[in-house]
């Protein structure tokens, strides 16, 4: 190699250095949103699909039923008792799992409702395909609202003073008004509506300063550790079934999640890779709710998904990265 020319060597040796990966200090807010884009994460859109026609009616009406607690059995639980959308509500109710009409708890931790809309289906295991689908399940469901039939459903609204002329309102021109399925269309439409804004989509729509500079850190270790395998596109989830366990074995194997739905082998222990939008507002995790807090949730994820151990310094910057994903106008409310 003696004819080689020292300047050629020396390019080569630079090309080698900066394919070495850069320290994280030296990640500059650019380089991340540019890692963000390579992942599909962008910012959440300014509407859900299907709210296109959704009227001020119908939203308010959905809005209504959603709240309302005479949508089970006993007068007891309304979709916000499990769903809190109100106030710094995280669209959870932070239960590891659901107490039901009755009292009696469910298997599964409650899910957010916020960005729902946007997921490629509903449920852990994703046995509903859209929103209109899945409100039909909680009223009836003995475990939940525990209400006897459809009919009685639409039999105790009908018979209630104030539901009559709204639904009159929203479904003007339909045929049956109060309908098992319009009042699943109008919980629906109200669900379209609870789109979230956080810091993060200011961040990658080019506001250099909505990211404190551990949030910075955070984002590119989340962007670079092999998370976004899975969290990927603008909810950072919601797009795919993923084993829990995928390297390292859940302990917990009670659930069998996306087997029960296709009786597939191949789908034992998946579940819908959840959102990590407003994932701060949410604890417990897990489709158990057996992770009390996020950091153990980071954690536990590299492990078990990964194969790697975090140090704890990263574990902190990722959950910091993880708050500026925390809907502005929760996150700040009383
Ligand atoms: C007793 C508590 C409880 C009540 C009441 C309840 N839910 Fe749920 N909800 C849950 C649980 C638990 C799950 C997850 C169940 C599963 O995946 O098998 C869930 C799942 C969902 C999901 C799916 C979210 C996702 O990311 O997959 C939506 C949407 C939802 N519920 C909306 C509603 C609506 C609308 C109502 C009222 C009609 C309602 N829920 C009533 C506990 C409840
Ligand atoms: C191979 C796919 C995959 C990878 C890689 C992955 N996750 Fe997950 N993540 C999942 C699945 C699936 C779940 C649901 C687990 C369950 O409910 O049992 C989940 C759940 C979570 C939760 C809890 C969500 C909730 O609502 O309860 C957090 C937080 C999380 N992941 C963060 C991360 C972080 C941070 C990384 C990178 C260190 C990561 N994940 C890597 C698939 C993955």
């Amino acid at each position: 190699m003696t004819n080689m020319n020292p300047l050629v060597t020396t390019v080569a040796l630079a090309a080698v250095l900066v394919s070495l990966p850069t320290p994280l200090t030296a990640q500059t807010p650019a380089e991340v949103r540019q890692a963000a884009k390579g992942a599909l994460i962008e910012p959440l859109p300014a509407k859900m699909p299907g709210a296109e026609k959704d009227t001020p009616a119908l939203v308010a009406l959905g809005k209504k039923l959603f709240l309302d607690k005479r949508l089970s059995t006993n007068n007891s639980q309304s979709c916000n008792s499990c769903h809190n959308v109100e106030g710094k509500g995280g669209g959870v109710d932070n239960e590891a799992t659901s107490p039901g009409a009755f009292g009696k708890r469910g298997g599964r931790n409650s899910p957010t409702v916020l960005n729902a809309g946007l997921q490629l289906a509903q449920f852990w295991d994703g046995r509903a395909a859209d929103l209109v689908a899945q409100a039909k399940g909680p009223i009836l469901n003995p475990g939940e609202m525990a209400m006897p039939s459809e009919v009685e459903v639409v039999k105790k609204l009908g018979a209630a003073t104030d539901y009559p002329p709204l639904f009159d309102k929203a479904f003007s021109g339909a045929g049956a008004k109060i309908s098992y399925e319009n009042i699943a269309q109008a919980i629906a439409a109200f669900e379209r509506t609870l789109i979230t804004r956080d810091r993060f989509d200011d961040f990658l729509k080019g506001s250099d300063k909505a990211l404190s500079a551990l949030e910075l850190k955070g984002a590119n270790l989340f962007l670079t550790t092999g998370c976004t395998t899975c969290h990927t596109g603008p909810l950072i989830g919601g797009g795919m079934y993923m084993k829990v366990g995928l390297v390292n074995p859940y302990e917990n194997t009670s659930d069998m999640g996306r087997f029960d739905v296709t009786k597939d082998n191949d789908d034992k222990f998946k579940f819908k890779v959840p959102t990590l939008r407003n994932i701060a507002l949410t604890a417990p995790y897990f489709h158990d709710g057996k992770i009390a807090t996020l950091p153990e949730a980071v954690k536990k994820m590299a492990w078990l998904q990964l194969g790697k151990e975090l140090k704890d310094d990263e574990i902190k910057a990722i959950v910091a990265f993880l708050g500026s994903l925390s809907d502005k106008s929760r996150a700040s409310a009383k």
